[in-house]
């Protein structure tokens, strides 16, 4: 029986990327946060990845300031065009990006048409190539005079998004058929607002519950919005489920996991309740708990240390068929600067879904994370995450060879 009979036709093939991690130039609360922190971040390396295995061949970089600055980050802004070229040679039918904020409305309520005109001609370059845009929203970033007024964790944090979306969507809404209101809603606040490591670095459940209800007003607000304005468009939140998985029958593991699935995997989904038309899910971790969480054996692990466990993706897409709603995989990837186990981590997570889907899960798109390697938040740019290899001197892309193995599965999937 040939290997794609009954995979889904149209299936959507692509990968993800996000403003900040890759446009270049940006002025926001990260780009500020990151002065003023790079000489702290770069002192706190050892300290951070000392442990990894990856750590003499990351050394020198992590140990620079610089790594810490996204600036001119992959040029992606002015490259666009090239680096969809490459996408689409790599037999990409769909690209995930985000709309920066901070360049759309860099001052209260001034919304800069250059700017969305920027967004027109990237979402015309795709469809040009024969590629459907997945736009996201918000990746994270702010505007530094909404940060100035409390960030996501303010009260009116969802009436400014709202007239943010409204703006964009009346202006660019019928191009585009499927939004990403918000990318990983807990994750950012989590970060940011509980452990104190992203900007604003807030620490504690109050700030943290704060601003995890103010991104669940926000994204139902947004909803609204969009639905009023294109009636048809497929809108949704990219949310990072784990595979949270008990280590044994001990009573404690087990009410554990059910907690920690309750709240991490499916809190957020619940509050937006009627206010989605697909799942987003960015699929990174497996957490195996006995007593404690993260007790994983970790037997293959990425460049950043986090375990490699395609097979917790097919559970966790098993799962989330509860809310009856077509599912697209807006992330999923690994940090492997040598490209050794990039290919068959993808093998092996298509493997995954396939299984997930031939029990009848409704999965309609697959996202790698990220078409080029990119600036990884606090981690800087160290990472590589990409499909393309980007020098940082030069700007020069190159293509993995994990890429053309990741092509040959879209060929034989899509005949
Ligand atoms: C996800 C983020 C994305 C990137 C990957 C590695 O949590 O959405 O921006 O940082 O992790």
């Amino acid at each position: 029986m040939p290997d794609n009979l009954q995979f889904p036709k149209n299936f959507l093939w692509g990968a993800a990327a996000s403003a900040h991690q890759v446009e270049g130039g940006n002025h926001n609360d990260w780009s500020e946060w990151e002065l003023a922190n790079a000489e702290r971040l770069a002192a706190e390396a050892e300290k951070r990845f000392g442990r990894l295995p990856s750590w003499p061949m990351i050394r020198e970089q992590t140990t620079r300031p610089e790594n810490y600055i996204s600036g001119r980050a992959c040029d992606h802004y002015r490259r666009f065009r090239e680096d969809f070229d490459i996408a689409r040679s790599l037999g990409h039918t769909s690209h995930r990006f985000s709309i920066e904020w901070s360049r759309i409305e860099p001052e209260e309520g001034r919304f800069d048409e250059h700017e969305i005109e920027h967004y027109r001609e990237v979402i015309m370059a795709l469809r040009e190539r024969g590629m459907e845009p997945f736009v996201t929203l918000w990746h994270w970033t702010l505007p530094v005079w909404l940060r100035d007024k409390g960030g996501v964790e303010s009260k009116e944090f969802p009436k400014y998004f709202a007239r943010y979306v409204q703006n964009i969507v009346s202006s660019l809404g019928t191009s585009v058929r499927f939004w990403i209101t918000l990318n990983e809603p807990d994750i950012q606040p989590m970060n940011a607002y509980f452990r104190g490591l992203w900007p604003p670095q807030r620490t504690g459940i109050l700030a943290y519950s704060q601003a995890v209800h103010q991104l669940i007003r926000a994204h139902k607000a947004a909803y609204q919005v969009i639905k009023t304005i294109s009636p048809n468009a497929q809108i949704g939140v990219s949310k990072d489920n784990v595979y949270f998985e008990s280590a044994n029958w001990n009573p404690w593991n087990i009410l554990l996991r059910m907690f920690a699935d309750y709240f991490w995997n499916h809190y957020f989904f619940n509050a937006i309740s009627g206010h989605q038309d697909f799942v987003g899910l960015n699929y990174y971790f497996h957490n195996r708990i006995d007593w404690w969480y993260q007790r994983n054996e970790n037997r293959k692990i990425s460049d950043l240390g986090w375990e490699l466990y395609p097979a917790g993706f097919y559970f966790v897409l098993k799962d989330l068929a509860r809310y009856k709603k077509p599912i697209y995989v807006t992330e999923n990837g690994l940090a492997d600067m040598q490209d050794e186990k990039r290919a068959q981590f993808i093998k092996d997570c298509i493997a995954s879904m396939k299984r997930a889907i031939g029990e009848g899960v409704d999965v309609r798109g697959y996202f790698y994370w990220s078409l080029l390697d990119n600036f990884e938040w606090d981690k800087g740019f160290w990472p590589r995450f990409g499909l393309m290899e980007i020098d940082y001197k030069t700007l020069e892309r190159k293509i993995r060879p994990s890429a053309r193995e990741f092509k040959r599965i879209i060929d034989e999937l899509s005949l």
